[in-house]
């Protein structure tokens, strides 16, 4: 049995089916007490009916509004701590290439994926504190490197939720806290079975040097990772979770 994070609370966000749901089982799995949010009741119940037995706790809270980043954090509060954090938040953004997006459709909401980390920042780092022990994770892409065209604002917020956790890595090191992102290619969730056209996503499989997509399960195994105490003393860092796709592209 697998207890790497036993007696230890995780937080995850954007706990919907797909990578946020696999996340929550690996973690849970692995011992650690899970909170998942995101706001389908429906997927938070399969997921609260998957997840091992435990004090797992599934609430549907939206995140993109400052009132439901504040009752994330109030619910926080009145109950155990996380000292894990998983942000595998995804507010949708516009697609469409840089020239034809305003400054308003840039710039509302560009934080949306972030925003809950602030409201949540003061009791989970005086529980990481406590405990000796603190691990931040992002889901970012290799979008934030790769100039993906016609999703800029989307390879931006990446780009920005992985600075923001190197600063945490550095600023928060000498707690016994980490923070690190792993940064995903093409996976095939069923957000994007559903919104991608088979033939672009037959290309992109092809797109890396494995040839194939990935999966829900394998990323989670990458933050069960960097979440367990055998991760100590990596910290700051961007792991690529993407096959291979960061290499180069058109590998055939
Ligand atoms: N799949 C890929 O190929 C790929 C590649 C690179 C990076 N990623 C990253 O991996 C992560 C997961 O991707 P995915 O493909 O599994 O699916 P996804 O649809 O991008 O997952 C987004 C998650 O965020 C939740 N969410 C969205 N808006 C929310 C809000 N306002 N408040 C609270 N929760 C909200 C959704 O659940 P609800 O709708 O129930 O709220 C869902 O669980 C994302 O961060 C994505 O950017 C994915």
């Amino acid at each position: 049995m697998d207890d790497r994070l036993k007696g230890k609370s995780a937080l995850v966000t954007g706990a919907g089916p797909g990578i946020g749901h696999a996340i929550c089982l690996a973690l849970a799995q692995a011992g650690a007490t899970v909170t998942a949010v995101a706001r389908n009741r429906e997927n938070l119940e399969r997921l609260a009916g998957a997840m091992p037995s435990g004090a797992h706790r599934c609430w549907s809270i939206d995140l993109e509004t400052d009132a439901g980043c504040a009752l994330l954090a109030e619910r926080l509060r009145e109950g155990e701590v996380p000292v894990i954090v998983v942000n595998n938040l995804h507010v949708p953004s516009p697609k469409t290439r840089l020239r034809n997006l305003s400054a308003e459709a840039f710039s509302s909401g560009f934080t949306a994926n972030i925003d809950h980390l602030f409201f949540i920042l003061e009791p989970v780092l005086a529980a990481q504190h406590a405990q000796g022990y603190g691990r931040w994770i992002g889901i970012s892409s290799m979008a934030a490197r790769a100039g993906m065209p016609g999703q800029g604002r989307y390879n931006a917020q990446k780009a920005a939720m992985e600075a923001l956790l190197t600063t945490l890595a550095v600023e928060e090191g000498h707690h016994g806290v980490t923070a690190n992102c792993v940064a995903l290619g093409y996976m095939e969730t069923p957000s994007v079975v559903a919104r991608v056209p088979e033939a672009v996503r037959t290309k992109l499989a092809a797109a890396n040097a494995l040839g194939r997509g990935g999966t829900a399960a394998q990323v989670a195994d990458a933050v069960l990772f960097l979440s367990s105490p055998g991760s100590a003393y990596i910290t700051g860092q961007v792991l690529a979770v993407d096959g291979g796709a960061s290499l180069a592209w058109n590998f055939k």
